[in-house]
């Protein structure tokens, strides 16, 4: 069984990470009507990532005997000024899941749910990576700045990402 607290608190971060994948999927359709369809590929990516991150938690959730409970999301913005805004917004966004991430962890640790506290080891060691991966093309477009061959080579980059589910590795 899971403590009342935890329970609230992790059906509050399906909500965050619902509400991130309907960010990504706002940048993605950004990027489409921009006719970059590499960064729209790199944001369907992190859709499907914050979509298994959200259905981790539902997952933990349920099996620990909790009422998952979904509610309203915000809508997410539907304009920036440049990929580089897009792309500082993410790492942005990431720092705030970061932060929230942490403080479920020091919740589980309060009231001593070690299992919640496994999970969330995960959880931290990803948004070294989500905050890593948005930092780096953060860096890469502020690099290449109003050069459009540049900009060509960092969609073409982005057309690359693939998929890895966050519910295919045991936790
Ligand atoms: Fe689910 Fe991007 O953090």
């Amino acid at each position: 069984m899971i403590s009342e607290r935890i329970e609230e608190a992790i059906n509050k971060q399906i909500n965050a990470e619902l509400y991130s994948a309907y960010l990504y999927a706002s940048m993605a359709a950004y990027f489409d009507a921009n006719a970059l369809s590499g960064f729209s590929n790199w944001m369907r990516i992190q859709v499907q990532e914050e979509i298994s991150h959200a259905v981790k938690f539902y997952q933990f959730l349920n099996d620990r005997g909790g009422r998952v409970i979904l509610t309203a999301l915000c809508a997410p913005p539907t304009q920036w000024p440049s990929p580089l805004a897009v792309f500082e917004e993410v790492y942005k966004h990431e720092q705030d899941v970061t932060r929230l991430i942490n403080g479920l962890a020091d919740l589980a640790a309060e009231e001593k749910d070690h299992m919640s506290k496994e999970l969330l080891q995960w959880f931290i060691a990803e948004q070294v990576e989500e905050e890593a991966s948005a930092d780096k093309i953060v860096q890469d477009l502020k690099r290449v700045g109003d050069n459009g061959h540049g900009l060509l080579m960092l969609d073409r980059e982005a057309a690359r990402r693939v998929f890895v589910s966050a519910t295919s590795s045991k936790t």
